[in-house]
């Protein structure tokens, strides 16, 4: 039987600001999705917040782009809106960008990673959600996880493994996709992806050569775009992602190595400026100093037919002390700069800030030089 594992997450209202969760929020939520389980819609659940989002993470069998699904996620949402406008919270509904429901939550403003999957024998999973930046601060890890034999030992030591992994890369600007091998197309690959604002990481495949996997999906990442949804500023797009770790994937180890690095990133403050990824637990993801810094979550379940179980709480460790101190001194360093580039974001990415309107009142005042 395939299975389908659909994280869909929103922005309802922040708490206090945009930093946290309120839990109640998440009790409505969890409340929602209780019936859900009951009727046998889904068969499990798990619900949590990552900085200022609410995290619907759902086991079904209805398989991707489901109706029933999405309409079961937009009406928790709607529901948990309820909540977070009868406490007051910040931006209640920030993310809910229609009226209505019509179908699927695709471009109404929540953000979606879903993948339908044979199980394996057994099947760990790794649920990462980030506040405070966009869908190309994964490009990066991922790259890492299927592609760097730096990273991950497996490509080159597992036999399963050994062959690569495809890489399905979208434009988010032009809406176009396409498909790269590794590592036969690796630096082709890396031309693009490092433009990480533009060209983003949508999905992974294992190869049809990978004896456990067999072209499987492993790894999806949600790839909205709220400004292009919405046609002015609402926020960054604060992304998730699922990957399937060992048995022919990295191994969770694997998986979890590129954190140990924290890049730079764009969102934080305004979702306008650069700064270092800071993995924490559940406990700590909360966005403080300066609306951050950004933020990663990472839960890893074993998901099986009939249940999710999990979460264990994986930057819960003290292995990745020395990585958030790192960022904490990264974000010292950069917020120094003030409103100056690189920590502010460049022009073409200031589009929908004040910056056209400065501009626009110094328009007459220009003169040639
Ligand atoms: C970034 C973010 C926050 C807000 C900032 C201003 O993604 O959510 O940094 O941009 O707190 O928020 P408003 O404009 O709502 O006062
Ligand atoms: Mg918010
Ligand atoms: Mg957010």
């Amino acid at each position: 039987m395939k299975l389908t594992l659909s994280l869909i997450k929103a922005d309802v209202g922040g708490y206090p600001g945009h930093s946290t969760v309120h839990p109640k929020l998440k009790e409505k939520a969890r409340e929602k999705l209780s019936i859900a389980k009951e009727t046998g819609l889904i068969i499990d659940f798990y619900v949590t917040g990552a900085g200022d989002d609410l995290q619907l993470l759902m086991l079904h069998n209805k398989g991707v782009d489901s109706e029933e699904i999405h309409k079961l996620a937009w009406d928790t949402f709607v529901a948990a809106t309820e909540i977070a406008k009868s406490l007051g919270l910040y931006g209640a509904g920030q993310d809910l960008l229609k009226d209505a429901f019509s179908g699927n939550v695709r471009g109404m403003g929540p953000g979606i990673a879903e993948m339908e999957f044979t199980p394996r024998k057994s099947e760990p999973i790794v649920a990462f959600m980030m506040d405070k930046t966009e869908p190309g601060a994964f490009n990066l890890p991922i790259f890492r996880m299927f592609a760097d034999p730096f990273n991950t030992a497996g490509l080159v030591i597992d036999p399963n493994m050994h062959d690569g992994f495809v890489f399905e890369v979208w434009d988010i600007m032009e809406h176009k996709k396409v498909m790269m091998k590794t590592p036969e197309e690796m630096y082709d690959l890396l031309a693009l992806i490092g433009a990480k604002s533009r060209y983003v990481i949508k999905r992974v495949y294992a190869k049809e050569s990978n004896p456990k996997l067999k072209g499987e999906v492993v790894a999806v990442v949600s790839t909205e775009k709220l400004y292009q949804i919405a046609g002015e500023y609402v926020g960054k797009d604060d992304p998730v992602a699922l990957v399937r770790a060992q048995s022919g994937c990295p191994a969770l180890g694997e998986v979890l190595e590129p954190f140990a690095f924290p890049h730079l990133v764009s969102g934080w403050m305004r979702g306008s400026h650069n700064g270092p990824i800071m993995p924490v637990s559940e406990k700590y993801a909360k966005c403080t100093r300066f609306d951050g810094p950004p933020r990663v979550v990472a839960l890893g379940f074993q998901v099986c037919e009939d249940k999710l179980v999990g979460p264990v709480d994986l930057f819960d460790d003290p292995a990745f002390d020395i990585t958030r101190q790192e960022a904490a001194k990264i974000a010292n360093y950069m917020r120094r700069h003030g409103p100056f580039e690189p920590h502010r974001l460049p022009l073409e990415d200031m589009e929908y800030t004040t910056l056209p309107k400065v501009l626009e009142k110094l328009k007459e005042r220009f003169e040639p030089v």
